[in-house]
Formats: structure tokens, sequence, C-alpha cells
């Protein structure tokens, strides 16, 4: 991850060569110390910034698709013509640079001031509550604003923390490597001057779609015209003796990752319950900090479930080669302050346990309120629920996917944020379909996997490179569909497979 702006390639302000720039082709250079990423789409070339501002992804080895282009990170995706941040997990404009064709060249002139929005404000619905303050709810808000919502809008969180970067809690901030700083997705002094009321650990206890309005846990009610429930995931809780000891951690919020690196002040070995994405990414971290690692979990092969043998025995080895010993086929039956105690009779010593053996979708307040369920708050296109003006985002959707035409739920950050800003569209009345394919990453040792599309029951994999050079693509297949697409180290083919399945779908 990299949040530094570094400057290379030719200097624009003096140009280059009209005919070195090809229909569809990008060049990084700069004007200044500011790097710039120039792009031509048939006659028409466009200046913006080259840096991708959610981690810093170097624009100019993404996908230009129409007139955007696609971070290969994280699949962000922005406006060419005027730097808007269109898809997350971006959330901030690329600045932009005036074009001219002069002397045979193309001539990157001055700064452009951020176009203005040109939508009309709206007061209708009067009064918008979110209830989350996450991924799906922090986006759905922002966009409220951006689209000139100018109605009353309140975030209900029970978290303690403003709404951050979660994805990060088990990766550089965990490990040590990335600042405090870096973890909140806004500052208080955001949501003031957006006008956005963030309430903080102000959890819903109730939700009463006739009366339109919310209950709080304290006992206050707060009206709605329209509600989007975005809660987000719970983890799945450890039952053995000793799983409430202290130093026993689960890895959801922000106090909770807080908490989790103060009790790792003097450990010297940590025990690592689960080997899924969040177990491994924290096995990594822990290793990071120098912290021996034990991971304890009953499959026989990491992710098998999800990824299949190939990637899941690769995994594996990678942590292995760092470090990490796996207890596999084995679970814990015990913690006490020294250690756990497994199945097999095992015995490991452990300072501080992390539990991560899963996540459910918080249902509770869709439940009470008699919204249709179905294995997640069961959603329309437009991320609407069975209650007039209740919508629904982030972990806790199923939602009809226009790619694949099954009704899906995922926990994926990026699908979290994109469903957020077009529900926020719909309840604004724009009726747009939510048509993204789902896309997560992770990061584990210093390699990063991206994951395109869908495969909960795939039926074979075709294997393309080699998994242990770091340099592969995997497809997953059931019959003669491509559900999935998963690559390292081929950030261009996954954007390219994010794009097949949108032209497969009728998307692009
Ligand atoms: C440590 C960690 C690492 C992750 N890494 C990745 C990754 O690398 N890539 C990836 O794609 N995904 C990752 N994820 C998953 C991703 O973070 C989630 O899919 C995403 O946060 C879901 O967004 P959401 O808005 O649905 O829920 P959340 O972001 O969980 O937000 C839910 C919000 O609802 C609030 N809430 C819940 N109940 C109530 C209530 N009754 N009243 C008021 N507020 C309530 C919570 O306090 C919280 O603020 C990670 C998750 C974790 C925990
Ligand atoms: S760095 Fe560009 S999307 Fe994450």
């Amino acid at each position: 991850m990299s949040h530094d702006t570094e400057v290379s390639g030719p200097d624009l302000s003096q140009g280059i060569p009209r005919d070195s720039l090809a229909d569809g082709a990008m060049v990084q250079g700069h004007v200044g110390d500011e790097a710039v990423l120039l792009a031509r789409r048939g006659d028409e070339v466009f200046a913006v910034g080259a840096t991708c501002t959610h981690y810093g992804g170097p624009l100019a080895d993404g996908l230009l698709v129409g007139d955007s282009v696609r971070c290969p990170w994280h699949h962000a995706c922005f406006s060419l013509r005027t730097g808007a941040a269109e898809c997350a997990p971006a959330l901030n404009p690329l600045p932009c640079w005036r074009v001219e064709a002069r002397d045979g060249k193309w001539l990157v002139g001055e700064r452009l001031a951020s176009p203005s929005a040109t939508i009309q404000p709206a007061t209708t619905p009067q009064s918008i509550v979110i209830i989350g303050g996450g991924a799906a709810g922090n986006a759905a808000a922002e966009t409220l604003r951006q689209q000139g919502y100018a109605g009353r809008l309140t975030m209900l969180s029970a978290d303690e923390a403003l709404p951050c970067d979660r994805p990060n809690l088990s990766k550089n901030y965990l490990a040590g490597t990335a600042p405090e700083e870096w973890i909140p997705l806004r500052s208080a002094d955001f949501y003031r001057e957006q006008n956005i009321d963030l309430q903080l650990q102000s959890p819903v206890a109730a939700i009463d779609t006739q009366r339109r309005r919310v209950a709080l846990a304290d006992g206050s009610h707060l009206p709605y015209d329209a509600l989007l429930i975005a809660t987000g995931s719970e983890p799945v809780r450890l039952k053995v003796p000793g799983a409430e000891l202290p130093h026993v951690h689960y890895l959801r919020s922000f106090a909770d990752c807080r908490r989790l690196i103060a009790g790792l002040a003097d450990a010297r070995q940590a025990v690592v319950v689960g080997a899924g994405f969040i177990g491994l990414e924290v096995a990594a971290a822990l290793r990071q900090r120098g912290i021996d690692v034990h991971v304890v979990a009953p499959d026989a092969i990491p992710m098998a479930r999800i990824l299949g043998p190939e990637l899941g025995n690769f995994l594996r080895q990678l942590h292995e080669q760092n470090g990490v010993v796996f207890h596999l086929g084995d679970s814990v039956t015990t913690i006490d302050e020294s250690g756990v105690t497994l199945a097999s009779g095992a015995r490991l010593a452990a300072d501080c346990v992390v539990v991560g053996i899963g996540v459910k979708p918080a249902l509770a307040l869709a439940e009470q309120a008699g919204l249709a369920i179905d294995r997640g708050i069961a959603v329309d296109r437009y991320l609407q629920t069975s209650a007039p003006g209740v919508f629904a985002a982030g972990d806790v959707a199923r939602w009809p996917a226009a790619f694949s035409g099954e009704a899906i739920r995922v926990e994926h950050w990026v699908v979290a944020e994109r469903q957020g800003q077009t529900a926020a569209r719909n309840m604004l009345g724009a009726q747009q379909p939510f048509v993204a394919v789902p896309f997560f990453w992770t990061e584990q040792h210093c390699v990063a996997l991206s994951y395109v599309g869908h495969a909960e029951n795939w039926e074979r994999i075709e294997i393309d490179g080699e998994i242990a050079a770091r340099d592969c693509r995997l497809t997953y297949w059931r019959g003669d569909r491509k559900l999935a697409v998963v690559t390292i180290g081929r950030d261009g083919e996954s954007l390219r497979a994010e794009v097949e399945f949108e032209k497969a779908a009728g998307i692009v």
C-alpha cells in the first residue's frame, strides 16, 4: 500500500508527440511535481491525476473503460472527463488538467477547477436515516450529499469510532505499518461540514415501518421518510470454556483492533482460531510484529472451500514460509490464561487468542421489523426491501445479481460501498439497478489476491500460469458458466475479467 505520489515519465507540460498516444492508450507523466495520467479515447485526450485516491494505486496500470479509468489494485473507477470517483472504494475525485493539441503534440495546460454539482438540490424525502456507520452507511451518506440532497440526514452507528477503513484493521494497521490517521474514512469535521448528523454509540433497537420511525436503545425515536439498513455483520462467537477471557479477541471494529493491539504489547505467542480471510490476515499481521503464531482450524486445507485446494495449499505454504504453524483438522476445546487445548489433546501456549471463525449478517432489526428475509435482507435490484421506503445495503443485503442472474449476499468492502452509493441514489428516486460485479481482495505476507465474480458452487478450476510464482489466474466454472476469476500478480487481467463479466451480462 502506498500513499505517496511518485513523479515519473515525460514532462507533459512540454507535451508528447500526438502519434505516440494511440486510441485507448494511457501514459503517465507529470506536470511540475504532480503525477498526471494522459489517456486517449478516440479523438479526445484527457489529463487526470495518475494516482488512485484510495490507496495510491498506479492508474496507468489500470484499464480504460468508456470514458473512465479503473484502478488496478481494488477496481475503483474515475471519470476521465471530470475526475469524479464514480465507483468505490475511492471516495475522492482526481484532479483534472486542460489538454491542448498544438505543434503536433498533446500538451497539458493548467489545472482545472473541480466541476460543481449540476444536480438540483433535493429536499425530498424530507428525512433520511441510515442505520450503520460502516462501508455502506458512510458511502450512502456521502453520495446523498454529493447528489445535492439537502434534507435532514442522520447516520446512527453502534460503533464508538467514526466510519473506518475496516479492511486495514487486519492488514497494515494491525501489523503496525499504517498510522492511526489512515483508519477513519473521514474526519468528524467532514460530517459536520456535510451536515450529516453522525451519532456514534447509538444502537437502534427497533424499526417501525408503519409509523416510519426507528427506536434507539436509549428510548428515543427518530422519524424517517427513507431508511437505509446497513448494519453489516457480527463475528460468530466461539463457544468453549474460557472463550470470554480478556485475552480472547474478535476483530470487527476499530475499537476491537485497538484492544487487540494493546493486548499484543507483551505477547510472544498468539493462537488464531480459524483459517478464513480474517484469521489468515491476522496471522500474517502478527508475524510482522514478530509474534509466534499458531493457526487452529478444522479445515484440511485453508480456504479450500472458497478458493480451491491449489490456492489453499499455496496460502498454507506462504504462511509456513513466514513462520506460521498450522494445526489443521483440529479445534479448540478450552482456553485458559496461559494457552489453549485442542481436540487432538495438543496444548498451545498463548498470551493472546484471536477468533476469526466467520461472521453472520446483523439481521435482528430487519427480522423484528418483519422485512422479507432470505439468508440476508431480501432486496430487489434497486436495493429496496419489502417495506416501502426502506433500503438495505452491504453485508446484510441479498440482491439479484445482474451478472449471474442469482440472488447473492457477499461480505466485500467494495460491494458494500457501491451498494451504499446506489441505495442513496435510489432513495432520491433515481431507480438505478445495482449491477456491479462483486470484487474483493486480500493481502497476506505481501501477496495480494484479487477475486472478481461469485463462485459458491464451482465444479472445476482452470489454472493459467504458476501459483507458486505468484503469477496466475484461476477461473472457477460450473458447467460452461464462468463464475469467478482469481488473480495473483495479474491486476490487469482481474480488471479485464470484471469487464468480461459486465459485457456478458450486458452491463457495459
Ligand atoms: C478486519 C476486517 C478486514 C476485512 N478485509 C476485507 C478485505 O480485505 N476486502 C474485502 O472486500 N472485505 C473485507 N472485509 C469485509 C468488509 O469490511 C465488509 O464486507 C464491509 O465492512 C461491510 O460493510 P457494511 O457497511 O455492510 O457493514 P460494516 O462496515 O460492518 O458496518 C456496519 C455498521 O452498522 C453498525 N450497526 C450494527 N447494528 C447496528 C444497530 N442496531 N444500530 C446502529 N448501528 C448498528 C455497526 O456499528 C457498523 O457501524 C473485512 C472485514 C473486517 C472486519
Ligand atoms: S488503490 Fe485504487 S482502488 Fe485501491
